[in-house]
């Protein structure tokens, strides 16, 4: 049966893990090809940097051919039904990536595809990014159980797909987050509720990134959300992201940012250009990490080789 991923809840615990040693594989092996012959369509209903180049390069370096639609042509859920364009893709492509605004319209591709349909980012949730995260936390070596990440700013997507993570693995995650600009009720109940992780909603960004490991943020005025700037920069002030703030982390703390920053509001230049700063790992990530979601969910991949000792060792079949 076809498996999606629209949610880091897809996922269990060891799938997680298993993708995560597929990534360092597939970043080392580059004569692999798990998606030789094969054909994944990409539509974008907002604008994208890293997802779209991280998504197409990854494709052709999997060996497979990518397609590129812009939601100007598709008209997803406005010129087509996502049951007809679901339908029609899954006859000519053998998956399907998509970035939208309504987190329904992945459900209903998803629901019609017979092929697998990858979230690349909804107004809900951004898993691709936060499997990427994830992945440059234990490449530099910090991923440990309970690893402290001081999540400073909105309640957006991001911090989304991060509680959906802190149900799976054992996060410390400690928010800083104004009123009124909380995550998605019904997901940080979950996180709340699967016990995995200890999670602290704490207004003050000083105190939350008190000795963190990580120090994360994300725009205060996510795509879609243009029209509140002003608003948001008034609101989110105290939530800079700054030198004066990271200093109550960690010394070797990891700043991270998925990007696009607004340098100036969530982050300074300082912050996002410091020594500390592994922005450009994630964003690099983003390319192992999503050929090996391509490579499980689509490619010619037989999963049971990776739980071997050996994370290098799997096969194409
Ligand atoms: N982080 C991220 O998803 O970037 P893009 O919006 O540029 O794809
Ligand atoms: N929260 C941001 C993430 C961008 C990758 C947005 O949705 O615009």
């Amino acid at each position: 049966m076809k498996k999606d991923f629209l949610s880091i809840a897809d996922l269990t615990k060891e799938e997680v893990f298993e993708l995560l040693s597929l990534a360092d594989s597939l970043k080392t092996q580059k004569e692999l090809k798990p998606l030789a012959g094969k054909t994944v369509a990409t539509i974008f209903q907002k604008p994208s940097l890293r997802t779209r180049v991280s998504f197409e390069v990854g494709i052709i370096q999997l060996g497979g051919h990518a397609i590129f639609l812009t939601d100007d042509g598709v008209g997803l859920g406005t010129r087509e039904s996502a049951l007809d364009v679901a339908h029609v893709l899954s006859r000519f492509n053998d998956g399907i990536v998509a970035r939208v605004f309504d987190h329904q319209l992945l459900l209903d591709l998803a629901k019609h595809a017979t092929v697998p349909v990858i979230n690349a980012l909804s107004d809900l949730s951004h898993p691709c990014q936060i499997l990427a995260d994830i992945y440059t936390i234990r490449q530099h070596k910090k991923l440990r159980d309970h690893v402290k990440i001081a999540y400073v700013g909105d309640g957006n997507n991001i911090l989304n797909s991060w509680l959906e993570l802190s149900s799976i693995i054992p996060l410390h995650l400690t928010l800083a987050i104004p009123h009124g600009y909380e995550p998605d009720k019904t997901l940080f109940d979950k996180a709340q509720s699967a016990k995995v992780s200890k999670i602290e909603i704490i207004r003050d960004p000083k105190n939350a990134v008190n000795k963190a490991d990580v120090v994360y943020t994300d725009t205060w005025t996510s795509m879609g959300q243009e029209k509140e700037r002003t608003k948001r920069i008034y609101d989110f002030w105290e939530y800079q992201v700054n030198t004066s703030l990271i200093r109550h982390a960690k010394e070797d703390v990891l700043v991270m940012h998925c990007l696009p920053a607004h340098r100036g509001e969530e982050i300074t230049n300082e912050a996002l250009d410091g020594k500390n700063s592994v922005v450009n790992d994630q964003a690099e990530n983003r390319l192992h990490v999503q050929k090996a979601i391509m490579a499980k969910l689509i490619g010619k991949y037989d999963a049971r080789s990776i739980n071997s000792k050996d994370d290098s060792q799997f096969q194409i079949i």
